[in-house]
């Protein structure tokens, strides 16, 4: 009787010291119902100073760095967004989103120097919509992120986006609110900044409930050019996987990457690993014979020029960007840093926001509890990451441009690498530098959507900068 008492009272022990901890770890795993994303994690400075003032936030609001206020726009582009059934352009029907009707959305076109405006209205998206301009560095204001720079649009609201078109290139737009199920249902459209020409190809690649497609079309499809013509083929990856492309039937170049010119390129019969969000400008003089983009295998493709070519497998070797092309200024000097971060990418058991699970961790740290990295106006930033979670990720910074200065310690020697994505594969270490530009919060993130929302993503944080925006609470942002 008095052992079978004492036997209880020791499991009862046992069990509370399992579930006291186990509580402790769930109840702070907890994201609070509504918080703010310039206070969320802990600062991180990188080594440089935390700036006076940065404490009493004297400095400028989030919602006060618009793009141009006045001005008549040179393109104009309202975009309805609809929840709906739709056909793809090849006639599958799809439970998901569309803008002005269909998915992708409509091309955006503009030239450097024009005043852009987008009218955002949301028709029928229950959960709420942003654009984000994917790879354009807009002021802060016009970025697109729910609960960060805006409110998400509810039902019947309506949004203006306007900004000047800087740099010329492939991009492309989508919602950043609850983007990991919106933009996977259709949520996006592309933009490029340059004029039509008579070569310029799109290639839009996206899976839609399990159908990879280009341009929203399953299988093949042509597009007619004259042979000898000098076609640019703009292939954007809007999936949430690296997926391997390439110009087959003929020699190409990649004469740009991220929406940034490639220095000195070689043609290359080699195919292209092109990251979750990335893009890559492939150019080639069409041959007599016609000439074919592969999007994984030649089942996905499009047939390019005079005839349709025959259809082969892309080869098994991969362009390398770590050399490839050949060196030119950089416009500063990436060895005198002001600011040096590590994004180290790691994976642990435990709870996120009460959910027990194999989390992704920054610097060992899980969501929100993850570094912001906080930078100056004018700060040359160096940010080293690395990944050992047992998966690639494809790394997107908002609102700037990094480059590339060596993988795995091996310095980069060909054209200057220029991103917005990154692909950092498991086990790898990239070394990146860019100079902080362009003040605001921006979101720093995995764009395997489906692994920011599960706590891949954190903040590049100008000093003094505050938002009146929140994740959560009323207004339901959700921008993962
Ligand atoms: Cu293409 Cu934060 O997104
Ligand atoms: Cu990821």
């Amino acid at each position: 009787m008095k052992k079978r008492r004492w036997g209880r009272l020791v499991a009862l022990g046992i069990t509370l010291a399992v579930l006291v901890p186990l509580g402790y770890l769930w109840a702070t795993s907890l994201v609070p119902g509504e918080y703010d994303p310039a206070r969320m994690g802990y600062a991180d400075y990188g080594g440089g100073h935390a700036m006076a003032g940065h404490e009493h936030h004297g400095g400028a609001s989030v919602a006060d760095l618009t793009g141009p206020k006045t001005g008549t726009p040179d393109v104009d582009v309202t975009l309805v967004a609809r929840q709906q059934k739709f056909q793809l352009a090849s006639g599958e029907t799809i439970d998901g989103y569309t803008l002005n009707g269909t998915s992708p959305g409509p091309l955006i076109r503009a030239r450097v120097g024009d005043l852009v405006q987008v009218t955002l209205v949301n028709e029928s998206v229950k959960d709420g919509a942003t654009v984000h301009w994917h790879g354009i560095d807009v002021p802060n204001a016009e970025d697109g992120v729910a609960g960060v720079t805006q409110d998400a649009v509810p039902v019947g609201g309506k949004h203006v986006y306007r900004f000047t078109a800087e740099q010329a290139g492939t991009y492309w737009y989508h919602s950043h609110q609850v983007s990991s199920e919106e933009v996977k249902g259709g949520l996006f459209g592309t933009i490029v900044i340059a004029p039509a020409t008579p070569g310029d190809v799109i290639a839009a690649i996206h899976t839609y409930d399990g159908k990879r497609t280009i341009n929203g079309r399953t299988g093949t499809a042509r597009v007619e050019l004259p042979a000898g013509t000098t076609a640019r083929v703009r292939v954007i990856n809007t999936d949430n996987a690296i997926l391997r492309v390439g110009l087959t039937g003929t020699p190409y170049k990649v004469v740009a990457v991220d929406g940034r010119e490639v220095h000195g390129p070689t043609a290359v019969t080699a195919a292209y690993a092109l990251p979750a969000g990335g893009r890559a400008d492939l150019e080639a003089v069409v041959p007599a014979g016609g000439m074919r983009l592969v999007a994984g295998t030649p089942t996905l493709s499009l047939g390019i020029g005079p005839a349709d070519p025959p259809t082969a497998e892309l080869p098994g070797e991969t362009v390398d960007l770590l050399t490839y092309g050949t060196p030119a200024p950089l416009g500063f000097d990436p060895g005198t840093a002001d600011r040096n971060f590590e994004y180290r990418i790691g994976r642990r058991p435990g709870f996120l926001d009460g959910m027990p699970g194999l989390w992704w961790t920054i610097n060992g740290h899980k969501f929100p509890d993850v570094p912001m990295f906080m930078v100056a106006e004018g700060d040359v930033v160096r940010m080293k990451i690395s990944n050992t979670s047992g998966q690639a990720h494809p790394m997107h910074l908002h609102g700037h441009h990094a480059v590339v200065l060596s993988r795995n310690g091996v310095a980069a020697t060909g054209s200057p690498w220029w991103v917005d994505t990154l692909e950092v594969g498991n086990k790898e270490t990239y070394e990146i530098a860019f100079v902080a530009d362009n003040p605001g919060l921006w979101m720093d993130h995995c764009h395997n959507l489906p692994h920011a929302s599960e706590g891949l993503m954190t903040h590049l944080m100008y000093e003094g900068i505050t938002t009146p925006y929140r994740v959560g609470g009323n207004s339901h942002n959700e921008p993962e």
